[in-house]
């Protein structure tokens, strides 16, 4: 059995025919092509397929496509600027070498951006905190911490300039 589901990823829309059982990671990667947000666990329990719903994280291998119907969802792809221009956080983990095999890295990203707007990056403690549901099998941790620290620091420069 088939649904068909209207979907809005990064601005653009989409009529998909899926499983209503399918979850929101598996259309993004099978039927959309958006192969960005990865599949680690696919138990919400790695952070590895975070994508925005709304602006607001979520684990997409835990969310039904359904789900995000009538909503706005955003995934790594749909982050840099349309001209390619990345986002401060994107070009913090380049800038602090914050991934080594890069399996994690767009959750880690996708996530950094909402706990940032959470206001949950004031210290590296309260990063470590807030981003501890993305885990890292390479243990770039450090260097995750520092870029999401700088990020923090430019965005918030950028609101008050
Ligand atoms: S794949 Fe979704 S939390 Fe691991
Ligand atoms: S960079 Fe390899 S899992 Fe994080």
């Amino acid at each position: 059995m088939t649904q068909s589901l209207q979907l809005t990823v990064n601005g653009q829309h989409y009529e998909v025919a899926s499983d209503p059982r399918a979850t929101l990671l598996d259309v993004l990667r099978e039927h959309l092509l958006l192969t960005g947000s990865k599949k680690g666990c696919d138990q919400g329990q790695c952070g590895a397929c975070t994508v925005h719903i709304d602006g607001e994280r979520v684990l997409s291998c835990l969310t039904l496509a359904a789900q995000a119907e009538g909503r706005s969802v955003t995934t790594i792809e749909g982050l840099a600027a349309a001209d390619g221009t990345l986002h401060a956080v994107q070009a913090a983990f380049l800038e602090h070498d914050a991934f080594q095999c890069g399996y994690c890295t767009s959750g880690q990203i996708m996530s950094a951006v909402a706990c940032i707007k959470e206001g949950h990056a004031r210290s590296d403690d309260e990063i470590r905190e807030y981003m501890s549901g993305n885990l890292c099998r390479c243990g770039a941790y450090p260097n995750i911490v520092k870029a999401v620290k700088e990020a923090a620091t430019h965005l918030s420069q950028e609101v008050t300039s």
